[in-house]
């Protein structure tokens, strides 16, 4: 079993990301942190909560950063809707918090397991800066970072950067400068990883799990799923830790511009032009028909 800790902020995307990584029997998820990003802490915190009632798992939580480390925090209400994830009707959460800010939570799970915990992010990077510059020592601990976020074919925020890295790009800075093994998931491969309208209506015929997803899905961008349909961006990565051979990759340098109108947009040295030292494993190629049944094929699985 992987074990993994997943910081995220549900967020559409992020729910169904949740959704198959909490119920997968090959994922040991040891904890999940939230932070500020598709919309404020206080509503992803909320949102994961559902989630995990939903699947009635004891999964430890705990909340994270409200705001960037240095930038003024901006959120993606205007795509994920007011709350981050409406549409289905969960009930009230009566479960608890851990006591702590999650990254103090998250240093001590790191430092008390037994085996490397791989860190899984789907969100801004705010938590897991903060966690290396607070406790370098577990680094030695970390497997691996997965994480969604970056672009070299352009931005989905302006014309040049993904959103999780325009929210806290000081915070990518941090973490890209690490030295630990990241594999980045931008929107070059997840823009492909796409859940077709059609995709989108079986949902609903996939037990209550599809129905609860559907249900969601319909309020992405105020429920404008246009042909090609939704991306689901964050799904890559736990795709990834179950399914690699669905992706290709390339080892890279990876930098972001962390001020000025570019802050949030990155740079690869995909073509070795300048020799600079290799700090990501990119995805680069995504088998886009094994994405999609993967995934259907997952969610079918549950309840
Ligand atoms: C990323 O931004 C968020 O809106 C999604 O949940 C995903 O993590 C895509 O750019
Ligand atoms: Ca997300």
């Amino acid at each position: 079993k992987k074990k993994i800790i997943i910081d995220t902020d549900p967020g559409i995307d992020d729910a169904a990301a949740l959704a198959i990584a909490l119920t997968n029997p090959k994922l040991e998820v040891a904890m999940i942190s939230t932070v500020a990003g598709n919309v404020n802490v206080n509503y992803t915190t909320e949102n994961a909560k559902k989630i995990l009632d939903f699947f009635e798992k004891q999964t430890p939580l705990a909340k994270g950063n409200s705001i960037p480390l240095l930038k003024e925090y901006e959120d993606a209400s205007l795509i994920h809707g007011e709350t981050g994830m409406g549409g289905y009707d969960f009930p009230k959460s009566e479960r608890s918090l851990l006591a702590e800010h999650a990254v103090y939570e998250m240093q001590k799970r790191i430092l008390a397991s037994t085996k490397k915990v791989t860190l899984v992010t789907i969100g801004p990077l705010t938590n897991i800066a903060l966690l290396l510059n607070m406790y370098p020592e577990v680094k030695s601990q970390i497997a691996e970072i997965v994480m969604m976020g970056g672009s070299t074919i352009g931005g989905n925020t302006n014309s040049s950067a993904e959103f999780n890295f325009k929210v806290d790009p000081h915070a990518v800075q941090i973490v890209l400068n690490s030295g630990l093994d990241l594999t980045v998931f931008g929107l070059r491969v997840t823009t492909k990883a796409l859940l077709t309208k059609k995709d989108i209506a079986e949902l609903k015929t996939l037990g209550e799990t599809g129905k609860m997803l559907y249900s969601i899905f319909s309020h992405y961008r105020g429920g404008d799923i246009d042909q090609a349909g939704l991306m689901m961006h964050d799904i890559c990565t736990i795709c990834y830790l179950l399914k690699p051979e669905i992706f290709d990759f390339q080892e890279t340098n990876f930098e972001i511009a962390v001020s000025g109108p570019a802050a949030g947009t990155t740079v690869a040295d995909l073509d070795n032009r300048y020799s600079i030292e290799k700090n990501v494993k990119l995805a680069v190629k995504i088998k886009e028909k094994q994405f999609r049944d993967w995934m259907l094929a997952e969610i079918a699985k549950l309840k």
